[in-house]
């Protein structure tokens, strides 16, 4: 793929992993001058749809100067593998879900949000039931994905 116009990350309750990426990475973009790249986040579960990202997720960004207060949680939907270039899943679970959910022929590229990383494993390992330990993992991991995608972009793709 090249340089997506558009890149939806997704997790499983769009209040933890997913709002913590979409943070980091509009803040990288914002940081390159990069207006030309829309992002969004959504969950694949319904749970906590219009709730804002957990607590402990916002406290943990924010002592990294990332502010998910006006985030809100939606559900992945049909339109979304139409909306979105690039769609990746914070684990191999989300990801295969999204599959299962993707209308064929839908122009959405799907791919691990830890794809171009090494060292990190495959999967940003959900924090919702853990503890604060959790939460600083999901921000190292999600830092280290949203370098490597920049990097990736800034190389033309
Ligand atoms: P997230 O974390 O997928 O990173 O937003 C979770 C949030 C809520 C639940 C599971 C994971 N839940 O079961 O409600």
């Amino acid at each position: 793929m090249t340089v997506p116009a558009s890149v939806l990350l997704v997790c499983l309750g769009n209040i933890c992993r997913s709002p913590t990426a979409h943070a980091v990475m509009q803040s990288g973009l914002d940081e390159r001058g990069w207006h030309h790249i829309d992002v969004d986040s959504a969950g694949t579960g319904d749970w906590h749809i219009g709730h804002a990202p957990d607590p402990r997720t916002q406290a943990a960004a924010a002592e990294r100067g990332y502010d998910l207060s006006v985030l809100r949680a939606r559900q992945i939907e049909t339109e979304d593998f139409y909306r979105f270039d690039l769609i990746l899943a914070m684990d191999e679970q989300n990801l295969v879900d999204m599959q299962v959910l993707q209308p064929a022929g839908s122009p959405a590229e799907l791919a691990l949000f830890l794809a171009p990383v090494s060292g990190f494993g495959s999967a940003v390992p959900d924090p919702y039931y853990g503890g604060e330990d959790g939460f600083q993992r999901v921000l190292n991991c999600v830092e280290a994905g949203v370098a490597g995608w920049l990097n990736r972009w800034e190389k033309g793709g």
